[in-house]
């Protein structure tokens, strides 16, 4: 018998119209509910975060501002995976606006066709699109995850052993263990573009910070979100160890071969293109809705903030969008200590870059 009932929404909805106005501000001060990790916060050994111009603390292996320590904490304690969610992970500045927007146009697709004016990546930056998991822990709004339908597309910068549980069943699987839990979605970076990517974009906040001083300081492992030979290493050996759950990207490749890298997404996440939708190129009109040219172009993407306070304006969320940038800002002495480091940590994993 055929029911009137409305049928129940299918993810991923855009998250800024079911959310509030959500950014990937850094908060001023943790809920009241974690305040009391202030102190155990305070005592783990810090450095000063140049371009953010924060304090970054060492947890568990990794550099966070205190709030996102907070975050990481509340999050681990709290999230609670659904078995067909899927959370696009990566460093800052490694493509994870592109990759947001693919990710939503690729799931969302037989909601919201590509190619219809009305598209959300029309009228939203793509971070609206896609919640922000350690923004909405450290603000303590983590409640609204729960309000989003199946199956849920999320974002996170954080390192993927800092991940709860139910993600991690995932990481398990490198040590032995069953591959299970949700699917995570990788971007990696040459890491000399990275640098010269994080020190573009952190000048709007301090612009005094040299580009000699982001890099010291990448080298040093203590940036946010750091070391980023750690960041990248772990996720590329869950993906290698649990090649169903974790899909490993390169951002120089993304440039190279996008469409196949779109029906890879598309095939990971479980909805592959058909043979209907490859006749009339969807792939093309999800590539070219999420091109940098197009995105640049968008009103939504040419004003606002990112983060207000901090003054990162969305706008400079697109800025070359190139492979080898980095040779018009780092001399030849600059690029073989980093070449070095990258060889010594990633290079026996089989993770090189080209
Ligand atoms: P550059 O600063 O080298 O130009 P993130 O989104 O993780 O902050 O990464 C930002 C980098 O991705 C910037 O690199 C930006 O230009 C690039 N980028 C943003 N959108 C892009 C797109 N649609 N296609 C290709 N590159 C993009």
């Amino acid at each position: 018998m055929a029911s009137d009932k409305p049928s129940a929404p299918v993810g991923p909805v855009p998250f800024k119209d079911v959310g509030s106005e959500m950014d990937t501000a850094l908060p001023e001060q943790p809920p009241e509910k974690l305040s009391h990790l202030a102190d155990m916060v305070s005592s783990l050994p810090s450095k000063m975060e140049v371009n953010l111009g924060v304090r970054v603390y060492c947890y568990q292996g990794f550099w966070l501002p205190d709030n996102w320590v907070v975050a990481a904490i509340a999050m681990q304690r709290g999230f609670k995976a659904r078995p067909d969610d899927v959370i696009v992970a990566s460093l800052p500045k490694c493509g994870t606006t592109w990759l947001n927007a693919l990710a939503f146009a690729t799931m969302a697709r037989h909601t919201y066709p590509p190619a219809a004016a009305s598209h959300p990546l029309r009228r939203l930056n793509p971070h609206q699109c896609l919640p922000f998991l350690e923004g909405l822990f450290a603000t303590g709004q983590e409640a609204m995850l729960d309000t989003l339908p199946s199956p849920r597309l999320m974002n996170t910068h954080m390192p993927l052993t800092m991940l709860p549980n139910t993600v991690l069943t995932t990481a398990a699987a490198t040590e032995g263990g069953g591959c299970s839990g949700c699917r995570v979605i990788y971007i990696c970076r040459e890491p000399k573009d990275i640098v010269v990517s994080f020190w573009h974009y952190f000048q709007q906040s301090v612009p005094s910070v040299t580009l000699a001083e982001t890099f010291e300081a990448f080298c040093d492992g203590a940036k946010i979100f750091g070391p980023f030979w750690d960041h990248i290493l772990n996720y590329w050996r869950a993906s290698t160890a649990c090649p169903d759950n974790v899909l490993f990207l390169r951002y120089e490749e993304l440039l190279r071969d996008p469409t196949s890298n779109v029906r890879k997404l598309a095939q990971f996440v479980g909805l592959p293109f058909s043979d209907a939708e490859e006749e009339v190129g969807v792939v093309d009109t999800i590539v070219k809705l999420c091109s940098l040219d197009n995105l640049r172009s968008l009103e939504t993407n040419r004003t606002g903030y990112v983060d207000k306070r901090m003054n990162l304006r969305r706008e400079t969320l697109f800025r070359k969008g190139i492979a080898g940038d980095w040779i018009n800002h780092i001399t030849p002495e600059m690029a073989r200590r980093l070449d070095d480091i990258v060889a010594q940590k990633l290079g026996t994993m089989g993770l090189i870059f080209k």
